[in-house]
């Protein structure tokens, strides 16, 4: 999968260097592209921002500066990939649509993704205006919370599709077991989690764990995820299919 970034911070990016995502790229299943979006402004002071119409707080990106790095780093890329080829855009804001697990499985079915992530009060919005007519942009919010701006948001986001793509994870199954994997545990929250020593500060591992027995296994498994569900996540066991309960199921 291809990757490009375009940030006024793109340093901001060295952890993609490390573990599970260092590895990716090393391995080329990752292949990562930082731009500088300063590199497209013409002015002695890169300004990349200006007030906003309308008056109020912040700053908001140029659309002209952003117009003009996404159209290159396009270009950059279909020299590469071939010219028929168009990434995904995603543009970070916490007014974006939630990124999940699900949003993560879509994205890494996707060749080539291009990340703009803003600073200040965000980019002028013709720009996705622009980019969704031509190309799929989505705006995307990684939780409600505000972020000083989308860089951190981005390196969630390449994190939690990155792991995805084939090849990176050594053990596929450990993808099918996530929380929000789709499938038998879908929506609900993984349990909790034991190795050895089997007694730890005079906490015991549950004795079913080391009964060896793995249909009692799977059993308690389920019942952790779904009482830990229903104790944290209320509006996610909302969610749950309780037809598809079983009695043991309903006792918990
Ligand atoms: N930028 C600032 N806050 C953000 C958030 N919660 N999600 C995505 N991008 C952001």
């Amino acid at each position: 999968m291809r990757v490009d970034i375009i940030s006024i911070f793109p340093e901001y990016f060295a952890p993609l260097d490390v573990s599970l995502m260092g590895k990716a790229r090393e391995r080329g299943i990752l292949d990562i592209h930082l731009h500088q979006l300063r590199d497209w402004t013409h002015d002695v002071h890169k300004t990349v921002d200006d007030t906003p119409y309308g008056g109020g707080p912040g700053m908001v990106m140029k659309p002209e500066i952003w117009g003009a790095a996404v159209d290159a780093v396009i270009g950059e890329g279909r020299a590469v990939s071939g010219e028929d080829t168009l990434p995904r855009m995603i543009v970070p804001t916490p007014s974006g649509r939630p990124f999940t697990q699900e949003v993560a499985l879509e994205y890494a079915k996707e060749p080539w993704l291009l990340f703009a992530p803003a600073r200040y009060e965000g980019i002028d919005s013709r720009v996705v205006a622009e980019y969704g007519a031509r190309l799929r942009a989505d705006e995307v919010s990684i939780g409600d919370y505000v972020l000083a701006g989308g860089e951190a948001a981005v390196l969630v986001m390449v994190e939690a599709v990155g792991r995805l793509l084939p090849g990176v994870l050594g053990n596929a199954r450990s993808v099918a077991d996530d929380s929000f994997a789709p499938g038998a545990m879908a929506n609900l929250l993984e349990g909790p989690v034991y190795t050895k020593p089997p007694v730890w500060r005079g906490h015991e591992v549950p004795e079913v764990l080391l009964s060896g027995h793995h249909g009692r296994i799977a059993r308690w498994r389920r019942d952790e995820a779904l009482r830990r569900t229903l104790e944290r996540r209320p509006e996610l066991a909302a969610r749950l299919d309780r037809e598809s309960f079983d009695k043991h199921d309903r006792r918990v």
